[in-house]
């Protein structure tokens, strides 16, 4: 190695401060400003690559180099911080200009969720109830053969059974109740021999062909009013009186005889076609009426298996199909459509 001498490395000196100025103008990046750092001023870089030949000066020459080498150091290492600072700025500014709101845009419109068509006429049905006095009272789904069919007065083998398709459990003497007239029995247990009047809704559960009228779940509300003057004119008016607030006022209703196990005497309840006002037309199978519910006098056996004596005690009931009920009333033709999920039947009513 020839000899140094101190002029080479001020020389040196010189060279570097000006390409590293070069090279740090061409950084624009955070990442490329450390990549120059390590190359110029870092442990292994070009400076002090070149103070590591002060030692071969001569004592006296040292300082002079030392003093530019740092005066280099610090001009570069300002350089750098100050070259730092801009990009920082201009990547945030960056950021905030892809991230900016136009609020001058028109907004989106947001589309808000409501309630089935299920619960809300399953609402209306315990608004008009509850406003005459009857409390909801649940029971439950999986049934007994007992709750079902024995105490409403059908013990096995009973004909009237065939009216409702049945599922059965693994469970002998287990089922999925068919209507919610089991849960009468429930009702009347906890409460005899006080005056009850409640309603009863729920999921009931059929094994249908199914089809345009026929589901294998749907809803029913079943209603029971118990006590010591309960008369078939308390049940008229009731139901009536139901009728009006449920599809409008002035509608008129008329009572069929039936037939049922568990009341006597046992009626259907229709009122005229609220789809064309009774004149006839393909909802009502053009007779201008539609059925809307089964009703009666509690039986006497049904009476007393629910603990109230039939001499003392006298009661009537009732049960809808709550979807039949919003066919009609909105005017859908299949009740497929009701647990589907077809979002054009929830957008629609
Ligand atoms: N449980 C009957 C059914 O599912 C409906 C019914 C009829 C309920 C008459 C009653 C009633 O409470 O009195 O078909």
């Amino acid at each position: 190695m020839g000899k140094i001498v101190q002029q080479d490395i001020l020389e040196q000196l010189e060279q570097l401060r000006q390409d590293a100025g070069a090279a740090l103008a061409q950084a624009n990046t955070t990442e490329a400003t450390r990549e120059w750092y390590a190359e110029y001023l870092g442990r292994k870089g070009r400076l002090t690559g070149i103070l590591r030949n002060l030692g071969s000066l001569p004592v006296e020459e040292r300082p002079l180099v030392g003093k530019v080498a740092n005066e280099v150091k610090v001009a570069l290492e300002n350089a750098v911080q100050e070259r730092q600072n801009a990009i920082a700025q201009a990547e945030m500014e960056a950021v905030r200009r892809a991230e900016s709101v136009d609020v001058t845009l028109p907004g989106r419109t947001q589309t808000l969720g409501k309630l089935h068509i299920t619960t809300r006429t399953l609402r209306d049905i315990y608004a008009i109830f509850t406003a005459m006095g009857f409390q909801i009272y649940d029971s439950p789904d999986v049934e007994t053969d007992e709750y079902n069919f024995q105490l409403l007065n059908m013990p096995p083998g009973h004909p009237a059974r065939d009216m409702w398709d049945t599922f059965y459990t693994t469970t002998p003497g287990l089922i999925l109740r068919t209507h919610t007239s089991s849960g009468q029995i429930h009702a009347m247990r906890e409460y005899a021999p006080d005056p009850i009047r409640v309603i009863l809704p729920g999921k009931v559960y059929r094994y249908e062909a199914v089809d345009a009228s026929h589901e294998s779940m749907f809803y029913q509300v079943e209603g029971l009013a118990v006590g010591k003057h309960i008369t078939f004119c308390d049940l008229k008016g009731v139901l009536i009186n139901f009728a009006n607030q449920m599809y409008g006022e002035g509608r008129q209703a008329r009572f069929r005889k039936s037939y049922f196990p568990f009341t006597e005497p046992s009626v259907e309840m229709d009122i005229d076609c609220v789809l064309c006002n009774g004149k006839g037309c393909p909802v009502c199978k053009y007779t201008g009426w539609l059925e809307i519910l089964g009703a009666g006098m509690v039986h006497p056996v049904v009476l007393e298996n629910g603990g109230y004596d039939p001499s003392r005690f006298s009661g009537f009931a009732f049960g809808m199909g709550s979807e039949r009920m919003a066919l009609q009333k909105y005017g859908i033709d299949d009740i497929r459509y009701f647990y589907a999920n077809d979002m054009r039947l929830l957008e629609r009513v």
